[in-house]
């Protein structure tokens, strides 16, 4: 079955876009199946751990499951109109040593969806994006956007995402994904 991993790049416990992954995993069609990956172990980068130790567990595990998978959801809040660092930094990480980079994103499809409490729904993050998923060698899909805005009246108060027409966005964007990655037959090293 066609396997999609998903990260969410917020540590928070009632982070709104660790809800939409959540929404997604609950909303993925049934053709196949979204993992969902974690950055919280991941330590910041240093290269003189690198060069000491290697690659960290957490950081080798994250990698593989990456490499794995058949296409990466990346759900990205946005700080200061930019990638929140903690989600940069996991990704640079899984980008060391620099010859793996093709196995773990080469060709890869990707998705990009975010939310944010203000009114452009992480805009800026997912541009800011671009030039990241491109230096890395990945098959970017751009056909539909999901700017989460207002993220914040769109929960439950368990931080669940019930809004009924964000939860279709996120559906329809899912599952035009899913048809993106079986179109153009990715398949992992
Ligand atoms: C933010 N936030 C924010 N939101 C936005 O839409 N544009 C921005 O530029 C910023 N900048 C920003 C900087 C920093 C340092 C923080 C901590 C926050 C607000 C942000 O969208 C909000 O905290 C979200 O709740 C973060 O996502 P999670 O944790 O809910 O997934």
């Amino acid at each position: 079955m066609l396997t999609i991993i998903g990260i969410s790049g917020s540590l928070r416990k009632k982070s709104f876009n660790t809800a939409v992954l959540q929404a997604a995993v609950e909303l993925f069609p049934e053709r196949a199946r979204l993992l969902v990956g974690s950055i919280a172990e991941i330590p910041l980068y240093d290269g003189d751990v690198e060069t000491a130790s290697g690659i960290p567990a957490s950081v080798a595990a994250l990698k593989d499951a990456i490499a794995e998978a058949d296409g990466l959801l990346i759900v990205t809040p946005e700080y200061n109109n930019s990638i929140p660092g903690v989600l940069k930094n996991a990704i640079d990480w899984t980008t060391r040593p620099e010859p793996d980079i093709k196995r773990v994103y080469g060709g890869k499809p990707v998705a990009l969806l975010g939310a944010s409490p203000s009114g452009f729904g992480t805009i800026l993050s997912q541009n800011a994006w671009l030039p990241v998923l491109k230096t890395l060698g990945t098959q970017l899909w751009t056909e539909r956007r999901v700017l989460i805005s207002r993220a914040h009246t769109l929960m439950d108060s368990d931080g669940k995402l019930t809004d009924v027409k964000a939860r279709d966005q996120v559906r329809a964007f899912v599952d035009g994904f899913v048809s993106f990655v079986e179109k153009i037959g990715f398949k992992p090293d």
